[in-house]
């Protein structure tokens, strides 16, 4: 298997193999970096990080996994660059490109990424799109294989806002991964047509399955994974949150939720999330709308089924093996 030169701009541009190599490769740097065996292979290799919304684990994962291999990194954030403001993708893609040998992009529309990958010259990786979150593939996947032993075969169930970057990755990885993927949510937030088609096609490839459902019995009975996402993104308006609410409050991943699940359920997110009135927008929505956890109670985020902070880690292997992978040497 050969990544070196390929971008990593959303799931659909990678196969099954592609993907699996790319968890494997994670899982061999992770045993890497816990042995404290040295892997800055990538020495002499710079990198470029262009965040026009904010990030915790994104960031920290692309400094941390470049540091490990050898790498050195300019952080651009949201305010500080001319990109898109006064220099278009292509330009600065094309000035990215002269300079760094790899450039991350976190931003609003899935194009601009593209645009960027098509002018760069250099690997560019989707640190995160309104339609796609790519890199948190990996370590989810990296996650659950960790816990359940295997992929294929599992069910794999999604609640919350369906329509947006994490539930269409995962659907679209689970997919092609041969596991049975179900979004469980009011049907206003069902994943896009076009996407629940191409899914479905894959699935029908990998022996896996797709499924869209309303009812929190059916979908989350028998699970092997329940996992949730904010209500609301990065880059929405704060009005949506009233309509969010009340179409999704049924979906919360609760006890209840959970006690259709198997016993071994794994309760994932790919954070932050909004489990409790400790951040200053959960105190808000507290204000406004007397809710004290959102998509997802604090009992299940800090119970025994949850492996949030395990996936929060694998941000970085994974990471480290996409830039790894994909990088020419
Ligand atoms: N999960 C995730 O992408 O987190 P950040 O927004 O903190 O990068
Ligand atoms: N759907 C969320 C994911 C955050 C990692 C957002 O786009 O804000």
């Amino acid at each position: 298997m050969n990544l070196q030169g390929r971008n990593f701009l959303k799931m659909k541009d990678f196969t099954a193999e592609e993907i699996m190599y790319l968890i494997d490769t994670a899982a061999e740097l992770k045993e890497k970096k816990k042995n404290g065996t040295r892997h800055d292979d990538l020495r002499g290799k710079n990198i470029v990080l262009i965040f026009e919304k904010t990030s915790t684990r994104t960031r920290c994962s692309f400094e941390v996994a470049a540091f490990d291999l050898g790498m050195g990194v300019t952080y651009l954030d949201p305010a500080c660059s001319q990109i898109g403001k006064k220099e278009s993708i292509a330009d600065s893609a094309r000035v990215l490109g002269r300079m760094y040998d790899g450039i991350e992009y976190r931003g609003y529309g899935q194009e601009i990424v593209e645009e960027l990958a098509k002018y760069a010259g250099v690997p560019v990786w989707n640190g995160l799109t309104n339609e796609a979150h790519p890199t948190q593939m990996i370590a989810d996947m990296l996650t659950i294989r960790e816990h359940l032993g295997k992929l294929a075969g599992l069910k794999f169930v999604y609640m919350g806002d369906a329509r947006y970057n994490m539930a269409n990755s995962l659907m679209v990885t689970c997919a092609k991964l041969g596991m049975h993927f179900v979004a469980c949510t009011n049907a206003a937030y069902f994943p896009a047509e076009d996407l629940v088609e191409y899914a479905k096609a894959e699935a029908a490839k990998s022996g896996g399955s797709v499924m869209l459902t309303e009812s929190v019995e059916n979908g989350c009975r028998d699970a092997d994974v329940v996992y949730t996402d904010v209500w609301v993104s990065m880059g929405e308006p704060e009005e949506v949150w009233e309509e969010r609410i009340r179409a999704l409050k049924d979906y919360q991943v609760n006890s209840r939720a959970l006690s259709f699940a198997k016993d071994n359920v794994l309760f994932m997110h790919c954070l932050p999330a909004f489990h409790d009135l400790k951040t200053t927008i959960g105190k808000e929505i507290h204000e406004k709308f007397g809710l004290t956890e959102m998509e997802v109670t604090d009992e299940v985020f800090e119970g025994e089924h949850s492996v949030v902070f395990d996936e929060a880690e694998n941000r970085m292997h994974t990471i480290k093996a996409v830039m790894y992978a994909t990088m020419p040497r």
